[in-house]
């Protein structure tokens, strides 16, 4: 009995802690500046994020989490991994649409893509 109640209360805290990290984290405005510059090397990867990814995660307003922007994605990295933020990617979530808006993007494209946009900016 006491034991059921424990679970109850610990899903109910599991459940506030995943509603708030899903919260965007507020970008700086250096975060904001090189979000909207970076792209990921190389050229034929740079191409897909250029025309996909980097619509939203690369324009503050759009309320994505910014490529660079590491205090956004940590939480996100924490909570799901490399291989659950790869399923939402495809699955979508909220305002992310299934697949980036990159249809030819392939697992290895969008591991790399997310890699470069949940590191610290290195330029
Ligand atoms: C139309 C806008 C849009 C485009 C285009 C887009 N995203 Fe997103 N993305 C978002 C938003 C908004 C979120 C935050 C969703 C949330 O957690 O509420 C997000 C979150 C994510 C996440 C984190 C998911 C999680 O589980 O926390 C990943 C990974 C991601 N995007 C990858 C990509 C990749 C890779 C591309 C390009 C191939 C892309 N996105 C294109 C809007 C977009």
């Amino acid at each position: 009995m006491r034991q059921g109640l424990f679970a109850a209360a610990f899903a109910a805290l599991l459940t506030a802690s995943c509603g708030q990290s899903a919260q965007p984290a507020r970008p700086t405005a250096a975060e904001v500046e090189y979000a909207a510059r970076a792209e990921p090397s190389p050229p034929a990867l740079a191409a897909l994020y250029d025309r996909s990814c980097r619509t939203c995660h690369g324009s503050a307003a759009s309320g994505a989490p910014l490529a660079g922007q590491v205090s956004a994605w940590a939480p996100r990295l924490a909570a799901r991994g490399a291989d659950g933020l790869l399923a939402s990617f495809r699955k979508g979530r909220n305002a992310m649409p299934p697949g980036g808006l990159c249809p030819d993007c392939g697992d290895d494209d969008a591991r790399r893509i997310i890699a470069f946009m949940s590191t610290e900016p290195t330029r």
